[in-house]
C-alpha cells in the first residue's frame, strides 16, 4: 500500500510538505467553492466536514444522510455517499496528486490539472490517470463510517481490499 499524501518525511523537504499541505487546503475550498456553484447541488451536494473522532490515523465520520460529498480538509480526505454506499477516498488525484474537483452538473470528480474523469464510486472514467481514485479501509460502526487513514488501496496494487473498501447502507 502508498500513502500519498502523508509519505514524505518532512525532513526531507520541510518547505515542500508544508507548501503541499497548503496547497491541498486552497484547493479543498477551492473544491467546496466550485462545487457549490453546480446548478444541481440539492441533489449531490458538496460540504466541508470535520471528522466525528479521530484516534491516531483512525478517523470518523458520521454517515451522510443523503447520496453526496463532503470533504475533510484536514486530513485530506473525501467521503461520498451514492447508490447505498459510502466511500472515503483520498482528495488527490493518483496520476500526480492533484486536488480534485466535484464537477456537479456532471455527478463527477475531475482532476483541474490532466482533466481525469471519476465517478462518484471514484471509479476512473477517462484522462491521463492509470486508475481509479485511491480508498481508504473503512468499517461501520453505529451511525458512524470509520476510515483508517493509514490504509490507503490503489486499485491496480490493492484490487482485492480496494474493491470491497465501502460500507453499505
Ligand atoms: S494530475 Fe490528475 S490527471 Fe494528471
Amino acid at each position: 500500500m502508498t500513502d500519498q499524501i502523508h509519505d514524505a518525511p518532512e525532513s526531507e523537504c520541510p518547505g515542500c510538505e508544508l507548501g503541499r499541505r497548503a496547497f491541498l487546503r486552497d484547493a479543498a475550498v477551492a473544491f467546496v467553492a466550485l462545487a457549490a456553484t453546480g446548478s444541481s447541488a440539492a441533489a449531490l451536494p458538496v460540504r466541508a466536514i470535520a471528522a466525528l473522532s479521530t484516534r491516531g490515523r483512525v478517523v470518523s465520520y458520521p454517515i451522510p444522510a443523503v447520496d453526496g460529498v463532503s470533504i475533510d480538509k484536514a486530513n485530506d480526505a473525501i467521503v461520498s455517499r451514492t447508490a447505498g454506499k459510502v466511500f472515503v477516498m483520498a482528495l488527490t488525484c493518483p496520476h500526480q496528486n492533484t486536488a480534485l474537483k466535484w464537477l456537479d452538473g456532471d455527478k463527477r470528480f475531475q482532476c483541474p490539472k490532466h482533466t481525469s474523469k471519476y465517478t462518484p464510486e471514484g471509479v476512473f472514467i477517462e484522462g491521463r490517470a492509470t486508475r481509479s481514485m485511491d480508498r481508504f479501509a473503512v468499517t461501520k460502526t453505529g451511525n458512524a463510517v470509520v476510515a483508517d487513514l493509514d490504509k490507503l488501496y490503489e486499485e491496480d496494487h490493492d484490487v482485492a481490499q480496494w474493491k470491497t473498501a465501502f460500507i453499505t447502507l
